[in-house]
């Protein structure tokens, strides 16, 4: 089992806990598919929403919050019944706006993995207005359920009365709708720069048509990626640097293992994310930002 869990482990219902040890291996990353959690179910006899807050300790975990010491895990339950963790990841040293809330850090892995919708979100904290804005942004997203500890389910519409969303902006495919965006690069002798590639096709970027992505590779030539996330509101969207940092995080990887670092981005965009992902990569590492403009085709 992965260390970063031992302490909490200790603390959870036997039965949950003897479940558990055999999926918290070296690869646990954060995912439990729909059967794992049945399983789970039915070993600890809790109920679904029992079993979620008990998870949470553990995406606790997960937390990076040099800054706030404040450790926020979040679980989202994508349409096909997986469930997948988040926290909280704040950048020491640099803008707070870098920081990646534990629900985006959830509602992006389930992203990530070819989820096209979330039903349920389970968070140990009030969701911030930033959090409301940014899950209004997802397909159906205003029917999605809350739960929170010691308060009654509610809707993101209830925590967000009279939304200002993507329709607003004329956007009828809104984030998590399957769409892909095609870009293309000379280079194709390059794997990072076809991951690259893949990934920023599958961005979401309707307002400023800057499609794009970021890959990390590390040391052992594991790669992680993060893909543009926009909103409605401008503000809450999230970078797809700050997606790939809380990818590598939730795989149990450390900052000192990168070696490359690739941004691309689409040539048809209205602005671009260099100085803004270079400025996170500092904090964290000293390699420097590969930046490849891809033709928007
Ligand atoms: N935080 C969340 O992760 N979700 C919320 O909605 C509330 C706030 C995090 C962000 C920051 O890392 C820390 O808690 C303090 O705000
Ligand atoms: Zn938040």
């Amino acid at each position: 089992m992965q260390d970063r869990f031992i302490k909490q482990i200790n603390q959870l219902p036997a039965s949950l806990a003897a479940g558990l040890v055999p999926l918290l291996n070296q690869h646990f990353s954060g995912h439990l598919d729909a059967q794992q959690v049945a399983d789970l179910i039915s070993i600890s006899g809790l109920e679904k929403s029992e079993l979620m807050f008990q998870l949470l300790t553990i995406a606790k975990q997960i937390s990076l919050a040099p800054v706030s010491h404040f450790h926020v895990g979040a679980i989202a339950e994508g349409n096909s019944g997986d469930i997948y963790m988040g926290a909280n990841v704040e950048l020491q040293g640099r803008a707070l706006c870098h920081s990646v809330h534990a629900e985006q850090h959830a509602i992006s892995h389930a992203w990530l993995n070819g989820e096209t919708g979330i039903r349920n979100i389970w968070i140990n904290a009030s969701p911030c207005g930033h959090c409301r804005q940014f899950i209004n942004e997802i397909d159906g997203g205003a029917a999605i359920n809350i739960y929170l500890p010691n308060t009654v389910v509610k809707t993101v519409s209830e925590y967000l009365p009279n939304a200002f969303g993507p329709a607003d902006l004329g956007v009828a495919e809104p984030l998590m709708h399957k769409q892909q965006h095609t870009l293309y690069c000379d280079d194709q002798s390059d794997p990072l720069i076809i991951e690259a590639l893949d990934h920023a096709s599958l961005s979401y970027a309707p307002y400023s048509k800057n499609h794009s992505a970021v890959v990390l590779e590390l040391i052992d030539g594991q790669t992680f990626s993060g893909r543009y996330a926009e909103n409605a509101a401008f503000n809450p969207s999230m970078m797809p640097m700050q997606m790939a940092i809380a990818s590598l995080l939730r795989h149990n990887h450390g900052f000192e293992e990168i070696q490359r670092a690739v941004l691309l981005e689409s040539s048809a965009g209205a602005l671009s994310l260099i100085d803004i992902s270079s400025d996170a990569l500092q904090a964290i590492s000293a390699v420097p930002l590969e930046h490849i403009v891809a033709e928007a085709i």
